[in-house]
């Protein structure tokens, strides 16, 4: 990761719901990592509801430690407790804010993390700019942002009247993950990918999420969310410009996110008489589900984007829960080079395929074919990549993205424009009435989507 910047770094991190899942799962592993590395230089103020001390909270933190199997470091825990704080209190109380400003008035540079429900967003940046703590500040901003398009512009519009674009660090945690961070570099840095990066060469692109469990204890969440808002607008179309935007013209981040929104402007819309839908079965008894519920545990679809290099080419996106694997893949179809004399018998070898494996063991895979040992048929090889073999212990995506905003380098946060196109790209497919169809945890989704990459290489295996 980059060394700090001094001159950029915020001098107090404010978390807002510190006492939450997603701190519990995710941040709190994130701090201990930045504190062992040596990388969290600021103090860290909790906020939240819960009535508790700090002692309570930092006992949280030992809580949140070690589920991953990693010993914990007493040192690096100690000294990660001796920089927290905490302030409890309701977030529409103005008193919750002026014990905060007693604790943060004195620093400068204020990075405010909103871990919590999207409708109080407005409100906390409200109450912070009422005790005059706002404008000074960046703010980091959870998902999911919007639930379609007319909704994630009023939040723009509502938050645009009390702090600047500039002030927003929207966040998706995909975008701190290694392998995700790779795209650009494997097709920039390399003259033996980027040119054949494009309709000449691509028959096709398959976008794969699958997940091999269910909806759990989030279903109240989940049901009024469904696959396409949960991880599709988000995650996967970010992947999905990361592997095809063109270079951007320079290294800043204002830079990349306009060609990350340029992409996106040039995606279709996705079309529901081009989209399979499916919910598996048992969703409907999980705890917060609606007896009657018509949300998508799966949705295959499909793109294209409309643009000088791409034209053309499909993209074929599909996601699930309680599927038969977890893997999250990236895979480049190429087009068949030509059977002629000298190599005339392929024996049906699959096309040349770039996987590039983001879930779990981020690794890239070049298929290859190559002559058989025997006689003159071909056989099917790949080079493969794994990159923590190669690289060593990577960054948590949350570790990467917090320090990142703490540093000033805000590349990896996504811009107010990209977030509406991608709203723009899947509101078709928002209609709670559409038809679903059910399949049985464990497998691969209902078959219908097959049908989607007619004329192409169908539906992939994840590579595993
Ligand atoms: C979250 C979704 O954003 O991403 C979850 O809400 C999904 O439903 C998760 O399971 C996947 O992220 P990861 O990093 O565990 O692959």
């Amino acid at each position: 990761m980059k060394v700090p910047d001094t001159n950029q770094n915020v001098d107090v991190l404010v978390i807002f719901g510190i006492t939450g899942d997603l701190a519990h799962k995710m941040t709190i592993p994130a701090l201990y990592r930045l504190e062992q590395s040596g990388y969290l230089h600021c103090p860290v103020v909790g906020v939240a509801l819960e009535p508790w001390s700090r002692d309570r909270l930092v006992g949280e933190f030992k809580a949140s430690l070690g589920n991953d199997g990693q010993s914990v470091d007493q040192d690096v825990l100690e000294s990660l407790a001796s920089k927290v704080s905490y302030v409890h209190g309701d977030f529409s109380d103005a008193d919750t804010y002026l014990r905060l400003k007693d604790l943060i008035s004195k620093y400068k540079n204020p990075l405010y993390y909103l871990e919590i429900p999207p409708p109080l967003f407005a409100r906390v940046i409200q109450e912070l700019s009422s005790v005059g703590l706002a404008s000074k500040g960046k703010f980091l901003i959870e998902k999911p942002f919007g639930t379609d398009l007319g909704s994630a512009k009023a939040l723009n519009g509502t938050l645009h009247e009390i702090i600047t674009e500039e002030q927003i660090l929207r966040i998706d945690h995909f975008l701190g993950k290694e392998p995700v961070l790779d795209i650009s570099y494997l097709r920039f840095a390399n003259e033996i990918i980027e040119p054949l990066l494009s309709r000449e060469h691509v028959d096709s692109i398959q976008v794969t999420m699958a997940e091999d469990f269910g909806v759990e204890d989030r279903g109240s969440f989940y049901d009024k969310v469904g696959a396409v808002r949960d991880v599709v607008q988000n995650h996967l179309l970010q992947v999905l410009c990361l592997m095809t935007m063109e270079i951007p013209i320079a290294g800043n981040y204002g830079a990349i996110w306009d060609k990350k929104t340029d992409i996106l402007k040039a995606v279709t819309p996705m079309d529901p008489k081009t989209t399979i839908f499916g919910q598996y079965e048992g969703y409907l008894d999980v705890p917060g589900v609606a007896p009657l519920s018509k949300t998508e545990t799966y949705v295959a679809t499909q793109v294209y984007i409309e643009n000088w290099r791409w034209h053309g080419v499909p993209v074929f996106i599909r996601t699930g829960k309680a599927l038969s694997v977890r893997s999250t893949e990236l895979r480049v179809v190429f087009k068949r080079a030509p059977h002629l004399h000298y190599v005339s018998d392929l024996g049906g070898l699959p096309p040349n395929e770039m996987i590039l494996r983001i879930d779990p063991d981020p690794s890239l895979r070049l298929q290859l074919a190559s002559k058989g040992a025997v006689g003159t048929r071909g056989r099917s090889v790949s080079l493969d990549l794994p990159f923590e073999e190669e690289l060593g212990k990577l960054p948590l995506p949350y570790e990467r993205l917090i320090h990142n905003a703490l540093i000033g380098d805000y590349s990896l946060f996504i811009r107010e424009d990209s977030v509406e196109e991608s709203w723009r790209i899947v509101q078709s497919l928002l209609d709670p009435d559409k038809s679903i169809i059910g399949y049985k945890k464990g497998s691969f989704g209902p078959s219908d989507a097959n049908a989607l990459c007619k004329g192409h290489l169908g539906w992939q295996r994840p590579w595993l």
